[in-house]
């Protein structure tokens, strides 16, 4: 698939720091994207631009995470402030504002919101959350995700409430914070997302013995 880049160079170059696992899977993140993007006739640049950008702020540890949300003017709400790890991608969003001279306010609102989602997202967001949640290596190993990247590539608002119900249910199993927008964006979705999805949706997985033990949903 050809590599070329919306990113601006100095987000190529952020990239380039990042840690070699990070960095590896922002690029699966933007082959996924590129492709869900064609699918769906998403704006592929705007695509390409959210999904380089969406991890900057990935590796940053928790502590530093809230002194930049502070510095950036970033409130966090009370899961933020106890689960900071949720801030990166707001943080991402205003670095990618104020260092990158990004203004394209679908491209920000998917960086924001590419961990929880929002009930609001537009279709660039719905893409780069989808690609995030949907490559390879996030889903190796979570046979309840399978069959979600076709239904993302023909109903990405129901793919888009499949996953988050899978995801809040292990959350809850694992005992963890539910963020209220990403409850918000699944009851959205759930109700947007098209009857034909619904009929088509795969078997739901949920009660299955065990949870993933892999971290879910925070990335
Ligand atoms: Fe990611």
């Amino acid at each position: 698939m050809a590599q070329r880049t919306a990113a601006p160079a100095g987000v190529e170059r952020e990239l380039a720091r990042l840690p070699k696992g990070l960095r590896e899977h922002v690029q699966r993140v933007r082959v996924l994207a590129r492709e869900l993007a064609g699918a769906l006739g998403a704006d592929a640049a705007r695509v390409e631009l959210a999904a380089a950008g969406h991890d900057l702020a990935r590796a940053v540890a928790p502590d530093e995470l809230l002194r930049e949300a502070e510095r950036l003017g970033i409130v966090p709400d009370a899961v933020e402030a106890a689960a900071p790890i949720l801030l990166h991608g707001p943080v991402a969003a205003e670095r990618l504002r104020r260092e990158f001279g990004v203004r394209d306010a679908q491209v920000l609102q998917a960086v924001r919101c590419h961990t929880t989602a929002h009930p609001g997202l537009g279709l660039v967001g719905q893409v780069v959350f989808l690609a995030d949640k949907l490559e390879p290596q996030k889903t190796a190993g979570r046979p309840a995700l399978d069959g979600l990247l076709d239904l993302a590539a023909r109903d990405p608002e129901r793919a888009i409430a499949e996953y988050l119900t899978e995801e809040l249910a292990v959350q809850l199993q694992r005992g963890l914070l539910l963020h209220p927008r990403a409850v918000e964006a699944r009851n959205a979705f759930l109700r947007s997302g098209s009857v034909a999805g619904r009929v088509e949706g795969r078997r739901r997985t949920v009660s299955r013995k065990g949870a993933p033990s892999r971290s879910a949903g925070r990335g």
